[in-house]
């Protein structure tokens, strides 16, 4: 400790500045994040939790070092500032451009991650910006178009689909084509780029925002040794310090301790508890130097990936680059995709070493840098040792008084005495498979190779003089060297046969781990990299013309015209993201403003972090935090509850369970309809994630340990064995109870159908999993007790109704005591709905036992494993078809996991799967639905529940029928749309008229808009050229039911003129306050006075919901919510028009014109009641009626690692007289991305055990920019009048969601010609089946292994045959 203040300055205060204030910080735990600090000890709340594992979005910019973080220790040596999205602009002293262009793009939905996105943009701009690159056009930024769209690579979107994202980050580029640019407020179609460019909010490129605060220059480098209790924080600046304060450490035996860096490795292993000592490396210079000389780079440790990656780029400039110097370019590249961009600008070599070596993280740099021969140095107390890579790998795990100093990358070139007999050339490439092509997931398997070869004179081959391969992230062993392989190939000739041998000694060798997932997949993996690594060089005879030339950025072999060659791969490296997209809407003027599309309401607000959602209310005095304890058996009784700890772990204040239920109340946690379910497991947990208890503590994290901390002491004596799945729920005849009114209908005469069948598939199977909600705000709520035994609760639900009345019934308190409030809600999609209910409740009791506030954000891991989900299910089928296609006759058996608990399972499902899947005419149509109770957790509704599943169950069995009749899928599903006659028998009563079926004419303007048949042709000529690429494209229909609901409103106005809405409807990120303020002006307008249509608008507030003040609000679900709402403010409107109208005639008589404000005062001179509430109950034959859309997609897969890219999609959706076309358009591209991700990417399962296996964000993948369709094209059709809707226009929120099975759809077909192409590479895959079941999700593992795990090896034989 001495030494460290002979050369630092130590200080008992942390001096930094946020968005340009000071702050002095004086005590503060060492393990407190920047994250934390800055949501609860600063005003500032637009850093936002999303994960907590670094692979969401909540992350600042810091403007000294020109970086964006995010999971950092608070801890620091130099005087830091930090910058967030309200520091860029604000409602207060003007917003940024970036924040006026996220507005006018339409980019904002929830808008929990658009300060996230704002920041990641900036950042972009602002290290664009610092480039000597020439001058952009006024008002860009020397962005170009491809970074922008990589500036949010990292960040993840629940709502929008990204594209519109996409189109604000280009629009700062300064190579971006205007014309490129999507739908906006900016500017109108048809205007010139000229004015188009002078519409955009100018940016100026030499922005102030960053500068540097004059009262941070006089601070000086300074760091806190800092004392709290019995923890500590060292920043040790020399070798040396670092040496004594290891040495210190020892001898205090006991004394745990926890070198850091940027500390990402926490996002992963999420330890628990602290470490007596901290000891930060940052800013020792000898681990964070880069040396480089002719032999290599060497790398302190310390040295974040970002800036690895800058320095292995370095140099590598000019037309002749040195084969080293590619080989660094290369390995950079790679870094590139390692996580996101700012935990690689936190992020540690070395940290990612150790966290490999020392825990078996799955690290692609360990890999990369493996087979370039890296050389690491060890500190051992005055110990030091270099290391191969590989003698550090296999050493015993690292212990904790070690360091890693630094990292020697070799400057590679091949070897001489090589070289010179053969004129050696090096080879290297690296691979990597993860389900988002461009990083932020983790690697299903990773691979490098360096190779020497050179041309043998005697032959038109290749000799491989000698080779290095490696693979990684294939379980426990953190890279596997496949030596067989390589001593194999060593002094080999490269030809077919070598190389089907060297796969088969490769099977043998990358035995991934039995407890890995997919290790089949895995395996295969690396074949398909070592096969695409080696055969462009078999099949080049050319070896003399350009093989050996160097590319500027590549060591693989050039073809004949100098082009660097893949051979038939393409592993999408150069391609970009979104490519573009087109918007096809009309605004009507009809209902003015109702039907233009103006922007969303809080969109500005909420990309400036301003928008208050429920956890970024300031905590009130003496908060108390609570978090879950839950059940980890699926069925067990509840004997106990303690805490690992010897003593009650820090913080805690009480255990709160159903013991606490005050006298009076009931024990319950979620009530709708006739559903009520208890808070906490009373005595007997029934699934995994079952709510036991709640443990309260003096801060958030404090609880969450707690929990963790938590041990259940569970009893099964007994008991029955849980039921885990719907077969056992079968067995057990353990049903949830469909009365007879929620059965739907079953149409004509199966045993008829059947009988005029031509062909019959009989008892054929589809399962669907779950999928879990992902808004990425969590479940939260926050309870103040008040006067009388009331209470207030700020709630983030869909449903404040029944929060109100479920708290009620617990407390045993009348309605009347409790206050629901609800202003937004950071994102819901039905997982809010009901499921939202328990975590207010739980906080209320909690706040009402302890008389104190009590608030909840629930962690993600714990909102995982209680989410619940969307359905799974399992369906069984026959179905009678004509030869032609023509269905004949449908009979289903669907068996639906309802988990634990009804919720509302039997009320909606059977309905709303049957009504979806009766967009077809099946002739006849029978079924027989069982909602199965069984021991997992309960399901509630999720975007379209139901619908999604019954949509595409239609689509399987026509897939099926059209395979097994060998006809063209798409000729079949025309041939079964239905006619208008049809259409009314299957969906009686919301058939509608005979001109608003507008599904035949969206089909076939469909097939035009998007090129079908033309897109179908070369799509097959595209598979006959491409043997490791293939394409498939389908176009699917939906018809989708919807009802409206009781929505009550109100509508006061105001003396000075301006207006306030309340409505029962939630601002879920839908854009329902926008088209309510909307309709209010719309409303209000119909006075008729002077001038006020364009102001009635800005006049217009809408406010949060409060149950004590607008009753009777329901569930904010069903998509229909917006028009409901909007009809009850419409019917307000009408009242206050009718009462002020007399008044105006008046005054317009007297004195010849009025005027909105003039009224307004005069209506107060007289007393008029000036506020109107209405109750909008829809007409029983008005509640339901269709919407239609369809959508065509592309996908091309790669046949080696199974990925697909969707190429195209293009979606047609109707939507009546839109009440605002740019809110729709965002739903039905927001939909349609969350329906690939249930499609294409989202796993949500339980294990055998019943326990929810993904966690957390590293398991569990939502679409990211990078997945979502190339070209993705978009029209609304305005389909004109529509007696039963609100001003005739229709529902977007949930049926486009459906339309993404075209997706999957696209994924068979492209997966058939694989199939087909294999069947013609060996007779054994003669059987085949060409008809095959694709599960969904379809992820990599599950299209690799359709294509064939094997698929390399037979081509090589089959190759070998042929030659
Ligand atoms: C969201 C996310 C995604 C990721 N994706 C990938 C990926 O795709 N591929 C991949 O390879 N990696 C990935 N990573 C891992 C990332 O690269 C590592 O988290 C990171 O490199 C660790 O660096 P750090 O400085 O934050 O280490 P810290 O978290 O500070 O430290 C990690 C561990 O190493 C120890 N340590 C650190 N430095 C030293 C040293 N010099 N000597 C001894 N011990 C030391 C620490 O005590 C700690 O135990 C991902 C991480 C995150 C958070
Ligand atoms: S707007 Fe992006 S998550 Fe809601």
């Amino acid at each position: 400790m001495e030494e460290e203040t002979e050369t630092v300055e130590n200080r008992n205060n942390l001096v930094f500045a946020v968005n340009g204030e000071r702050f002095e910080v004086s005590a503060i735990h060492p393990s407190t994040t920047l994250l934390e600090f800055l949501r609860s000890r600063t005003p500032f709340k637009s850093v936002k939790l999303g994960c907590g594992e670094g692979m969401s979005n909540c992350f600042v910019y810091g403007y000294q070092s020109g970086k964006l973080t995010s999971n950092g220790f608070l801890h620091f040596f130099f005087p830091k500032c930090w910058i967030m999205s309200e520091g860029l602009g604000n409602t207060k002293d003007g917003l940024h451009p970036i924040h006026q262009r996220f507005s006018g793009f339409h980019a904002s939905q929830c808008g929990f991650c658009t300060p996230g996105m704002c920041i990641s943009l900036f950042a972009a701009l602002v290290n664009a910006d610092k480039t000597n690159r020439p001058q952009p056009f006024p008002g860009f930024s020397k962005l170009t178009v491809s970074e922008a769209e990589n500036a949010i690579t990292g960040n993840l979107c629940r709502c929008t689909g990204y594209r519109p994202i996409v189109d604000v980050c280009k629009s700062f580029a300064s190579d971006v084509d205007i014309e490129d640019l999507g739908f906006n407020s900016f500017w109108k179609k048809g205007e010139t780029k000229e004015i188009k460019l002078s519409r955009l909010p100018l940016y100026k490129n030499n922005d102030q925002t960053c500068t540097f605060p004059e009262f941070l220059k006089r601070e000086t480098r300074s760091t806190v040794i800092l004392d709290h209790g019995r923890f500590c924080w060292h920043t040790p600046v020399s070798v040396k310090n670092l040496q004594s304060i290891l040495e210190s450490s020892k001898a205090d035996n006991g004394t745990s301790m926890k070198l850091v860096v940027g500390n990402t490795g926490m996002g992963y292993f999420k330890e628990l508890g602290d470490y007596d000592k901290y000891i930060d490396i940052r800013y020792i210079p000898e681990l964070s130097r880069i040396k480089r000389d002719k032999t290599g780079i060497e790398i302190g440790a310390a040295v974040t990936i970002s800036k690895v990656i800058e320095a292995l780029k370095e140099g590598n400039g000019g037309e002749h680059p040195t084969q080293g110097a590619v080989v660094f370019k290369k390995i950079a590249d790679h870094m590139e995709k390692v996580a996101t961009r700012f935990i690689r600008n936190s992020a540690s070599i070395g940290g990612n070493l150790v966290m490999a070596q020392r825990k078996q993280f799955p690290s692609d740099i360990t890999t990369i840098l493996l087979v370039v021969g890296t050389v690491v140095e060890i500190m051992n107390g005055l110990r030091c040792e270099k290391l191969r890579l590989e003698e550090f790998l296999e050493r015993p795990p690292l212990d904790s008084n070690s360091v890693l100093l630094s990292v020697k990358i070799p400057q590679c070139s091949p070897s001489i005495d090589i070289s010179s007999r053969f004129n050696g050339k090096l080879l290297f490439e690296t691979y990597r498979a993860a389900s988002r092509p461009s990083g932020n997931a983790l690697a299903y398997l990773n691979a490098a190779f360096m190779v020497e070869v050179s041309p043998c004179r005697s032959s038109d081959k290749l000799m491989i003089n000698h080779c290095k391969l490696a693979f990684g992230a294939c379980g426990k062993r953190q890279v596997i060297r496949a030596w067989k392989s390589e001593e194999f190939l060593t002094g080999k000739l490269l030809t077919n046969e070598v190389l089907y041998e060297v796969v088969k000694l490769l099977r043998g060798t990358i035995a991934p781990d039995d407890d890995i997932t997919d290790p089949g997949y895995r395996l295969s993996l690396a074949v398909g990299f070592l096969f695409k690594f080696f055969s462009s060089l078999t099949e080049t005879a050319d070896i003399s013309n350009g093989w050996f030339g160097w590319g500027k950025n590549s060591l693989m072999p050039k073809d004949s015209n100098g082009k660097q060659t893949y051979g038939q791969f393409d592993d999408g490296k150069h391609l970009t993201f979104l490519m573009s997209g087109h918007q096809v809407l009309k605004s009507s003027k009809e209902y003015d403003p109702v039907g233009q599309p103006i922007t969303k309401l809080e969109a500005s607000i909420q990309a400036s972090g301003e928008a208050v959602y429920v956890d970024d209310i300031p905590s009130p005095v003496n908060c108390l935090y609570g978090a879950f304890i839950y059940s980890t058996k699926p069925l067990a009784r509840i004997k106990d509850i303690t805490f690992r700890t010897k003593s009650l772990p820090d913080g805690v204040f009480a255990l709160i369970s159903s013991k606490d239920i005050p006298e009076g109340g009931a024990n319950i946690g979620a009530g709708a309809f006739s559903y009520t379910e208890p808070l906490f497991a009373d005595g007997l947990a029934e699934c995994f994630g079952h709510r036991v208890a709640l443990v309260v503590a003096d801060t958030q994290k404090h609880a969450n340990e707690a929990a963790e901390h938590a041990v259940i002491d569970y009893h099964t004596e007994n008991l029955e064995l849980p039921i885990l799945s719907v077969e056992e729920a079968v067995m057990k005849s353990s049903f949830f109870e469909v009365l007879p009114f929620f059965q739907p209908r079953q149409v004509g005469d199966l045993s008829k159908g059947m009988a005029e069948a031509d062909h019959k598939i009989i008892s054929a199977e589809i399962r669907l999993g779950s999928q879990y909600y992902f808004y990425m705000e969590t479940q939260t709520a926050l309870a103040v007790p008040d006067e009388d035994n009331c209470i207030v609760v700020c709630s983030s639900t869909q449903s404040p109704q029944f929060v109100q009345t479920t708290i009620a019934r617990c407390l045993g308190v009348p309605e009347h005591n409790v206050r629901v409030i609800t202003r937004r809600v950071g994102g819901g999609f039905g997982g809010k709905a009901l499921k939202s209910i328990p975590v207010a409740v739980a906080c209320a009791v909690a706040a009402h036992k302890l008389r104190r506030p009590v608030r909840i954000y629930v962690n993600r891991k714990t909102d995982m494993i209680m989410a619940g989900g969307r359905h799974p299910m399992k369906i069984t089928y026959s179905v009678g078809f004509r030869s032609d296609g023509k269905i004949t006759a449908l009979k289903l058996d669907i068996l639906i996991d309802a988990g634990m608990a009804a919720i509302i399972s039997p009320i909606l499902m059977p309905h709303n799967i049957i009504n979806a899947l009766k967009k077809y005419n099946w002739g006849a149509l029978s079924f027989d639905i069982k909602v199965c109770k069984t021991n997992l957790p309960g399901r509630s509704t999720m975007r379209a529940p139901g619908e999604l599943q019954g949509s595409y169950i239609a689509e399987a069995v026509i897939e099926h029928v059209a395979s097994t009749l060998s006809i063209e899928v798409d000729s079949v599903r025309k041939i079964n749309l239905h006619t208008f006659d049809s259409l009314k028998i299957f969906y009686e009563g919301s058939a509608g008229e005979f001109q608003e079926y507008t599904l035949p004419c969206i089909w076939d303007k469909l097939a035009m808009s998007s090129s079908f048949s033309e897109r179908t042709e070369m799509i097959k000529e595209f598979n006959r050229c491409n043997i490791w690429q293939k394409r498939g494209i389908s176009r699917v229909p939906i018809v989708h039911e919807v009802k409206k609901f009781n929505k009550p409103g109100k509508v006061s106005i105001l003396s000075d003129g301006s207006v306030v809405v309340e409505v029962g409807g939630i601002e879920i990120g839908q854009g329902l306050w926008t088209k309510v303020k909307q309709m209010a002006a719309y409303g209000l307008s119909l006075i008729q006075c002077d001038a006020i249509e364009n102001h009635l608008l800005d006049k217009v507030r809408v406010v949060q919901a409060d149950t004590l003040s607008m009753i009777q609000g329901g569930i904010t679900g069903g998509s229909t919510a917006s028009e409901s709402c909007c009809e009850a403010i419409r019917l307000c409107c009408n009242i206050l028009v009718e009462r002020l109208l007399p008044l105006k005639e008046k005054l317009l008589k007297e004195v010849g014109a009025v005027n909105w404000d003039t009224l307004i005062r005069q209506a107060y001179a007289q007393s008029t009641n000036l506020s109107a509430s209405s109750y909008y109950v829809p007409e029983i034959n008005s509640k339901a009626y269709l919407n239609y859309g369809a959508a065509v997609s592309e996908v091309e897969l790669d046949l080696l690692t199974g990925a697909v890219t969707i190429l195209q999609a293009d979606i047609i959706y109707d939507c009546g007289k839109s009440l605002n076309p740019a809110v729709d358009l965002g739903q039905v591209e927001g939909a349609f991305v969350q329906g690939i991700g249930f499609f294409m990417l989202e796993e949500y399962i339980t294990n055998s055990d019943g326990l929810v296996v993904p966690e957390g964000t590293w398991k569990y993948k939502i679409p990211t920019v990078d997945t979502i369709p190339r070209q993705f094209n978009v029209e609304l059709l305005n389909s004109g009048n529509h007696q039963k809707c609100v001003l005739s226009s229709k529902a977007s929120g949930e049926p486009p969601l459906l339309l993404a099975a075209s997706v999957h759809c696209a994924t068979r077909v492209a997966i058939k010609e694989a199939r087909k192409q294999l069947r013609s590479w060996s007779s054994s895959f003669e059987g085949l089946d060409s008809t095959f079941d694709l599960p969904v999700p379809a992820t990599m593992p599950v299209v690799k292994q359709l294509c064939g795990l094997e698929n390399v090896e037979t081509y090589l034989k089959w190759k070998i045959g042929r030659s």
